[in-house]
């Protein structure tokens, strides 16, 4: 039930007692707590979970390139980080995702814990962001309230190419703020984001209306499936009572071929929904950000109002069965969560799905990390000077790398070469003796030797540090 008490907003306490009932509503299938260990097969190795993965890292230079691009998108558009727990009531879900969505009724993750409480690994971040935009009180601070996140969720589905029961979103959220130019800016943020990736997409967007307008669409959709009910599958046939909207989300091709005649939401939208919608298109014209209006496209979580949409790809004969983003506006979910009402929209992208692209286009991101000096070092004694050089060069803001296990100069100097260093610094038994350490600009060959006391000041004037 949603809190009415708009005006004098409980002290922060109270407010998380009154926002948080206890949840009434079971989860699809609850499985018993700490269920009994299995007999151990001595020898056998444990195996990675169906749709779980490892990320290696031969990985990670995707993964650092994904989080940079995030991070400048976030700072320039003044969205701040905010990380929630993985474990949450269940009832969160229940109550935000929706009932009927596959997401809570076949995905979620769900069990008792120790203390008997049913909770649920995340299957996605909106929920948790407006339960701590509630439990925070969030509202008292300057609106709008810009927030992303990033890090893994949990659906139980059917893994495939792109689908994984572990994978990782991330998402910018803004609450307080109904103007439709912030619908254009979550669109245009995943948009840039795969442009600064280098791959090129479609926005498909379409408006779910509100409360005033939904329910009429919603007889008229009921109309035109209910003399269809015998061609539908088993879960539509429920749909079609329970939550008829989900019905255009079906993946079954039988239901898939139907929905092609079902009527189109955006005629039965009220003025207000029409406006907004209207305005939304045109900053995306003014951004030129391509979009196509899909009117049948109503997302898979309950949650929306207004504007939905999801990010393709630009190249429909390469795009898979999967969208590589989406989101949308949810103006009624903080009060239907027991906040204030607070209009709100954000997106959220698979991260997986993006790198997936990257590597089907040969996009290789520059690496992150391309240290300016290699240490080299030949003996014992050398080794111990190179790890105290090493640090000093670090501690002056030197990009530095070294392999100091590694004893052969060829060797080191191959690693310095496939790292692209610009000098690498030698020292051998001579420099120790000598208390020098020699230097090889690594693009001329040249080589010079300078006092290894003057090492770290030499470099960071080559460098043009100082
Ligand atoms: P969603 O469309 O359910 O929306 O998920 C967002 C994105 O996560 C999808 O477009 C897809 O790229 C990726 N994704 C979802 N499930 C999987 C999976 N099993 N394996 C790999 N990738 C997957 C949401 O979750 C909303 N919270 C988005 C949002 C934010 N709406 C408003 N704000």
């Amino acid at each position: 039930m949603p809190a009415k008490n708009k005006k004098n907003p409980a002290p922060k306490k109270k407010a998380v007692k009154r926002t948080a009932p206890p949840a009434k509503v079971q989860p699809a299938k609850a499985v018993q707590s700490v269920p009994p260990v299995p007999p151990v097969r001595a020898g056998s190795t444990p195996q990675l979970l169906r749709g779980m993965r490892d990320i290696l890292p031969s990985e990670q230079k995707y993964w650092r390139h994904v989080y940079r691009v995030v991070d400048g998108i976030a700072r320039s558009y003044g969205y701040e980080r905010i990380d929630t727990p993985i474990l949450e009531e269940t009832s969160l879900f229940v109550r935000s995702v929706g009932k009927q969505s596959d997401v809570v009724e076949k995905e979620l993750f769900s069990f008792l814990d120790r203390g008997g409480e049913n909770i649920s690994m995340r299957p996605e971040g909106t929920a948790s962001l407006v339960r701590a935009y509630i439990n925070h009180g969030m509202f008292s601070m300057p609106q709008p309230v810009k927030l992303f996140y990033i890090g893994p969720m949990f659906r139980y589905e059917r893994p495939q190419a792109g689908r994984f029961r572990q994978h990782h979103q991330f998402g910018f959220e803004v609450f307080g703020d109904a103007n439709p130019v912030l619908d254009a800016e979550v669109i245009l943020m995943p948009y840039l984001f795969y442009k600064e990736l280098g791959v090129k997409t479609m926005i498909h967007i379409n408006s779910l209306g509100c409360p005033n307008c939904r329910p009429s669409y919603l007889n008229e959709l009921m109309a035109y499936y209910r003399p269809k009910r015998s061609q539908l599958c088993e879960d539509c046939k429920r749909r079609l009572t329970k939550n008829p909207l989900r019905l255009l989300d079906c993946k079954e091709p039988g239901c898939v071929a139907i929905r092609e005649g079902a009527p189109h939401i955006v005629d039965f939208l009220d003025d207000e929904c029409k406006n907004h919608l209207m305005r939304v298109l045109e900053y995306l014209d003014e951004l030129l950000v391509p979009y196509v209006l899909d009117p049948h496209l109503v997302r898979g979580l309950d949650y929306y109002t207004k504007t939905v949409f999801e990010v393709m790809l630009a190249d429909e004969t390469q795009a898979g069965q999967y969208a590589l983003g989406g989101g949308g506006r949810y103006d009624n979910l903080v009060e239907q969560l027991g906040g204030r009402p607070t209009p709100a929209c954000g997106f959220g992208i698979g991260i997986e799905r993006a790198i997936l692209q990257m590597k089907n286009q040969n996009i290789d991101p520059t690496d992150d990390f391309k240290p300016d000096i290699f240490l080299a070092q030949l003996g014992d004694t050398a080794r111990r000077k190179a790890f105290l050089l090493f640090e000093e060069l670090r501690g002056v803001g030197i990009k530095i790398a070294a392999t100091f296990s590694k004893n052969a100069l060829k060797a080191q100097l191959e690693t310095a070469n496939r790292l692209g260093a610009k000098y690498t610094l030698i020292i051998g038994q001579k420099e120790v003796l000598d208390g020098t350490v020699l230097i090889r600009d690594m693009e001329s060959g040249m080589q010079e030797i300078v006092d290894y006391n003057k090492a770290a000041s030499d470099m960071r004037k080559k460098l043009g540090l100082i």
